[in-house]
């Protein structure tokens, strides 16, 4: 599934015709319908200089969750740590931001630019416990390819 997924958003991503965020948008959307796993899929990105995150292209359910903190939930975690933040079941977390109640599982992937942590990829999943390495080192490649546009 993820080897047959590379080309396809490479496609995307480089739709030169398309704006950045058209081209976010048909990789979310492309992702949730593709990975069964995949109920939620967005972008959140660094609000300018402010110490907080601010929702971009997202394909799934509205979340009032447009703006986090830096340090809170999940995403607001990862723009602190720069690391991976895989959650096989998301009740266990203290911090943590609920968008629905039929989510289980969640995993954050950074976005780098020039080494930059510019904002990153969130996936939500109603199944327990569905991720592993390959999902990791799929979103890694993935937003790796994003990163390409902003250089
Ligand atoms: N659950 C996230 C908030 C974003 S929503 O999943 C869309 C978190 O704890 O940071």
């Amino acid at each position: 599934m993820f080897t047959k997924l590379r080309p396809e958003l490479k496609t995307i991503l480089s739709s030169a015709d398309l704006s950045v965020n058209d081209r976010l948008q048909n990789l979310c959307d492309l992702l949730k319908e593709s990975v069964p796993h995949y109920d939620w899929v967005g972008f959140y990105f660094r609000n300018g200089d402010k110490e907080e995150l601010k929702l971009g292209p997202y394909a799934g359910e509205p979340t009032d969750h447009t703006i986090i903190p830096f340090g809170k939930g999940i995403c607001g975690q990862v723009a602190l740590s720069n690391q991976n933040f895989v959650v096989p079941d998301v009740r266990a977390q203290d911090n943590y931001i609920a968008c629905s109640i039929t989510v289980k599982a969640e995993i954050v992937v950074p976005l780098f630019v020039n080494g930059e942590n510019i904002g990153q990829i969130d996936i939500d999943s109603n199944t327990p416990d569905p991720f592993t390495e390959k999902d990791e080192r799929f979103l890694e490649f993935l937003n790796t390819e994003v990163a390409k546009m902003y250089k």
